[in-house]
């Protein structure tokens, strides 16, 4: 199968049955995606899939081909970080930093969610246009990724940050465009992946 991560394409054998997680991490080496709970419940291994917000845990490797998949590795663009990026290091919103890529990655599909309009349990009436997001609604937006560490406070005040970069607008750009382009292939699948 090809998929299209981070800028790249990969030509892979893989069982049908391959997690875009164990994909990501055995295959291709990208293991800046995390594996906590592996069953939906932590949010550690959020990736972007066309810019939305998927965990790649409960995400089959076979359905993102026409897909482009984007990591944390795909969002700084050669040293320069990516908005989401420096804002987290400017507020210190890590500690140990195993959830830390989810977070951004969940990040940024939760302010292009915002920003489309979609609402969200604090605030069911959203509409995304002008309104800043409160605290609450990013908590509440960003429940689904857990921090053991309990750094939520810096992580709200990073997407704060980031989120009213445009004068109070919800900024929710994302921006993917990787330095080159290239084609990468590998080998055979193997045996088995439990
Ligand atoms: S590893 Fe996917 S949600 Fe926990
Ligand atoms: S920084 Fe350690 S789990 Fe979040």
């Amino acid at each position: 199968m090809r998929l299209s991560i981070n800028g790249r394409t990969h030509t892979l054998r893989l069982e049908p049955r391959a997690t875009l997680l164990d994909t990501l991490r055995d295959e291709l080496g990208l293991t800046g995606t995390k594996k906590g709970c592996d069953r939906g419940q932590c949010g550690a291994c959020t990736v972007l899939i066309d810019g939305r917000r998927v965990l790649s845990c409960l995400s089959l490797a076979i359905m993102q081909q026409d897909r482009e998949v984007t990591t944390i590795e795909g969002l700084a663009q050669g040293e320069r970080l990516h908005p989401m990026q420096r804002a987290f290091v400017a507020h210190d919103a890590l500690q140990c930093g195993f959830c830390t890529p989810g977070q951004i990655c969940s990040a940024i599909g939760m302010l292009r969610e915002a920003g489309d309009g979609m609402a969200s349990i604090v605030d069911p009436a959203w509409q995304g246009r002008s309104a800043s997001l409160s605290d609450a609604e990013i908590r509440e937006r960003m429940s689904g990724n857990l921090c053991r560490c309990g750094a939520y406070r810096q992580i709200v005040a990073a997407i704060q940050e980031v989120a009213l970069a445009d004068g109070g607008q919800i900024h929710h750009k994302f921006d993917n465009r990787p330095d080159s382009k290239g084609d990468s292939s590998h080998g055979a699948a193997p045996a088995s992946r439990t």
